[in-house]
């Protein structure tokens, strides 16, 4: 069978950034550590006034049509995974190729162009999407363009607003693909949530701490599902864990969780009963509370440990690199941490072609969904010609008072005119609203 997956990938970051422990911290008079190490984010990228997941998702894959040498007439599929949206009948798709049209001969005419939503998991479904029209035969030897790009702002004042973030991802999925190959096998968790939703308003309406439970819960189903298919994991079956990351604090404890999971029963978790014992088991105690109480117990000293730390370190310390720079991308989260172990590969000089990675991803409402990828050939060559740090380290530093402006003029309920703090140059920018109230485009030599 061809091994159908990810052939190309570009990202696009919003060019202002938000220092949360340095500048956010202070304005809100709490402990900068709370930022650093608890939530793990140091940086929130945060979209220019003359920015929009419509520019940031064209000017994505521009960057990856161009780097490709791809034209128009290369690419059958064009779906795009926002939770974003400004508009409830013409997806942002037809935006963003109507973007590109303006700059390429020819054009998208002859392509399938959609706009998928289930929170920040229909990155992943795009994907999906794409493989199986791959498989199915139906794509006429052409490549499909899927674009995750979200503006992940929250409401002055919530909690939220610690983890936002912008920017996208654009992903070529293609057959014999250079980065990685999708396993067949996938695993669900899926239940009908309210710990995160827009209901049609701009601003998710949130309970924190709950989302934090439903997601653990929900990668616990998956977990499980995947296994019914693909059989039990082993922690040395995968050499990255890269999982939705809303903020490294997130995947920290869903780490935990996962580790328990994938050592019981193996030879790992008898080498830990050494120090800790073996992992509690319900069977073993009288009442339910017993038994999550020994378990907490159980982690807290599974954390603790050599071994934990060690493989903490080398699986999934690097997934969560980039986020830590750029906050929660929602819809590109997941795909942000596949890039940021595989540039943490080719930094730390690991060799990865024909190793796997486990898949981990989520969206509120709620599902999450695991599969495995296996590294391709040409993974190296790939990941390293993706401009990342340039973006990364070019963008703007926000005052806490520039920041407040930059919110207001992105939020759809205030009227202010703030001026642009970056100067646009070789991209597309929003230039405002046509007669319809469509928003308007053009492209800046
Ligand atoms: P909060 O109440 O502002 O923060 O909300 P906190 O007080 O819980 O502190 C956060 C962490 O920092 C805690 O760590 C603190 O202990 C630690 P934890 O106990 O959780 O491990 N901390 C410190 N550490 C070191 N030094 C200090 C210090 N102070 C505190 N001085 C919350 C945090 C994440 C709830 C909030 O930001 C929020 O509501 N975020 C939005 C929702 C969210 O991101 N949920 C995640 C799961 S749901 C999801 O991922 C889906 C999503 O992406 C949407 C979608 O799918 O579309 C959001």
């Amino acid at each position: 069978m061809t091994a159908v997956g990810i052939d190309a990938i570009e990202i696009r970051t919003g060019k202002l950034r938000l220092d949360l422990p340095e500048t956010f911290a202070p304005a809100k008079g709490e402990d900068p550590g709370k930022y650093a190490k608890g939530i793990g984010i140091q940086y929130s990228s945060l979209p220019d006034v003359y920015e929009d997941i419509v520019t940031m998702g064209a000017n994505a894959a521009r960057e990856l049509m161009d780097r490709r040498g791809l034209v128009p007439e290369d690419i059958g599929r064009i779906d795009v995974a926002t939770e974003s949206a400004f508009d409830n009948s013409k997806p942002v798709s037809t935006y963003i190729a109507g973007c590109l049209e303006s700059v390429y001969d020819g054009d998208f005419h002859h392509a399938n162009k959609g706009e998928r939503k289930f929170a920040c998991l229909s990155g992943t479904q795009s994907v999906d999407d794409a493989y199986n029209w791959i498989r199915a035969g139906r794509n006429r030897g052409r490549a499909a363009l899927v674009i995750a790009t979200d503006t992940a702002l929250y409401a002055r004042g919530d909690p939220g607003e610690a983890t936002q973030g912008a920017g996208a991802v654009a992903m070529l999925i293609d057959e014999d693909p250079n980065i990685v190959a999708l396993s067949t096998e996938q695993g669900y968790g899926s239940a009908d949530e309210t710990d995160f939703l827009k209901p049609n308003q701009q601003f998710p309406s949130v309970d924190g701490k709950r989302s934090i439970q439903v997601y653990l819960a929900r990668m616990r189903e998956a977990l499980e599902d995947y296994e019914s298919v693909a059989g039990d994991t082993h922690p040395d079956d995968f050499v990255y864990f890269p999982f939705h990351t809303p903020y490294p604090g997130m995947v920290r404890k869903a780490a935990l969780l996962g580790y328990r999971h994938i050592t019981r029963n193996t030879e790992v978790e008898d080498a830990l009963a050494e120090d800790i014992g073996m992992q509690p088991r319900e069977d073993d105690y009288g009442s339910r509370e017993d038994y999550e109480e020994a378990i907490r117990g159980y982690m807290d000293e599974l954390k603790e440990t050599r071994r934990y730390q060690e493989w903490y370190e080398q699986a999934i310390d690097p997934t969560v690199d980039i986020s830590g720079q750029v906050g929660n991308w929602y819809t590109g989260s997941v795909h942000v941490a596949r890039l940021s172990a595989l540039r943490a590969a080719i930094e730390n000089d690991v060799a990865l072609a024909g190793e796997k990675l486990l898949v981990g991803s989520y969206g509120s409402g709620a599902q999450a969904e695991i599969h495995a990828e296996t590294v391709q050939e040409g993974w190296h060559e790939e990941v390293d010609a993706a401009d990342v740090d340039q973006q990364l380290d070019g963008r703007y530093d926000l005052s806490f008072e520039e920041y407040e402006l930059v919110h207001d003029a992105h939020n759809h309920e205030k009227e202010v005119d703030v001026d642009a703090f970056t100067q646009p140059s070789g991209e597309f920018v929003f230039t405002g609203w046509g007669r319809m109230n469509e928003r308007r485009y053009e492209y800046v030599e």
